[in-house]
């Protein structure tokens, strides 16, 4: 077995460093003998909103749900159109379904976002559709001018999918903040993840945000007041408290991290056969990615190549997403469409693969990818 260089996330060395306070704050939430619903989750969710620019944010299960509930709190209806992409976790669009949505794909731009312009042509041949979920994917920030100017031109309704961009801006603006509500996920691997599944709704719309409430706790607005058909979607003490206490403090040092090893690479990128996704992308001022993954594209042929030439380094890659979202068996049978032949995202799940770009890989681990990447193309 090769040594194990990079690891595509590193929870070893992640434990090492928050162990004294993730220990502390367990033994807290264990003493207040209060789990669901609390003073913690209040206080994550401040915090949160906060940190990220929002008046509310409202702690959910999971990120999937939070697109769900998302979306039922901005209106959607069952049998309305979502414009979406296929270019993203298949998560996205199981929310769209889930809330009763009729997911439409249209394709995307060369780094994987979705093309606001086939977006417009999709708009234009189907007037009918009143919702859009983007996905700021990778955790590259759409342009947000061009989405606000979208979304007034046919008065949509917009969740943005920011489950990979916390902390990535554009124009100094936070992703999410175009749309009537962000949803966000904090699976371990996420820029701010627990240990454990959460997600969260961020809106500044008051009634949004009420609604959100109580669609996670059984559609009740006070105890054994139901108002609405809900679902069981809370975030527990547990986690909010870690979130709060533990991970969120460290989030602005690790997305710099993730900000640094993206600029080493790009900067001495030494290859032509592999190509960094966002290479031609200004990598500061006006467009701040947060680096969740670090995607390159390779040519179809020689993928599985290069996966198996960086295994045998002890690096680990990972594809982001190799099949594209209408291909997936589980939509056989589900209504949805297709926007046009989504040429580019389906040549993207083809090339596309993600290199290591957690924040406690270390320079040494950095270039440890780099000669590997040159070997490969030498
Ligand atoms: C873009 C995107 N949307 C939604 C989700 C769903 O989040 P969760 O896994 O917390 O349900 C994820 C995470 O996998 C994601 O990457």
């Amino acid at each position: 077995m090769p040594p194990n260089t990079a690891p595509f996330n590193d929870f070893a060395r992640q434990w090492e460093d928050v162990r004294a306070d993730a220990l502390r704050v367990v033994d807290e939430v264990g003493r207040s003998g209060w789990y669901i619903l609390g003073d913690r989750v209040r206080r994550f969710e401040q915090a949160l909103a906060s940190y990220w620019g929002f008046s509310e944010a409202v702690g959910v299960a999971s990120g999937l749900d939070a697109i769900e509930i998302a979306l039922r709190a901005a209106g959607l209806r069952p049998g309305e159109k979502v414009l979406t992409t296929p270019l993203s976790a298949f998560a996205s669009t199981l929310a769209i379904i889930r809330a009763g949505g009729i997911p439409v794909f249209c394709d995307t731009t060369e780094i994987g976002l979705i093309d606001l312009n086939e977006a417009r042509a999709a708009l234009r041949a189907m007037p009918e559709i009143r919702f859009l979920l983007p996905v700021h994917l990778y955790g590259f920030p759409l342009d947000s001018e061009s989405l606000r100017a979208l979304i007034g031109e046919f008065r949509l309704v917009c969740v943005e999918d920011c489950a990979q961009s916390i902390g990535a801006t554009e124009n100094g603006r936070p992703t999410g903040t175009v749309g009537i509500a962000a949803a966000t996920s904090f699976y371990p691997t996420k820029n701010l993840g627990t240990m454990g599944d959460g997600g969260a709704v961020l809106t500044s719309d008051p009634v949004l945000a009420a609604r959100a409430r109580c669609l996670r706790d059984y559609g009740q607005t006070e105890k054994y007041r139901h108002t609405e058909i809900g679902c069981n979607s809370r975030l527990d003490e547990l986690h909010a408290a870690l979130l709060r206490d533990v991970f969120l403090p460290r989030l602005a040092a690790w997305t710099e991290r993730r900000c640094d090893i993206a600029a080493r690479y790009l900067s001495n990128w030494p290859s032509a056969a592999v190509r960094p996704i966002a290479a031609n992308q200004p990598t500061s001022g006006e467009w701040r990615p947060c680096w969740h993954l670090f995607p390159t594209r390779v040519s179809h042929e020689k993928k599985p190549l290069l996966i198996t030439h960086l295994r045998r380094q002890g690096i680990q890659p990972a594809e982001h997403y190799p099949c594209l979202i209408p291909d997936q068996t589980a939509m056989s049978g589900i209504s949805y469409a297709c926007f046009g032949p989504l040429k580019q995202a389906k040549r993207l799940a083809a090339e596309e693969l993600s290199l290591p770009i957690h924040p406690y890989l270390s320079d040494g681990d950095t270039d440890a990818v780099l000669r590997a990447i040159a070997d490969f193309s030498a």
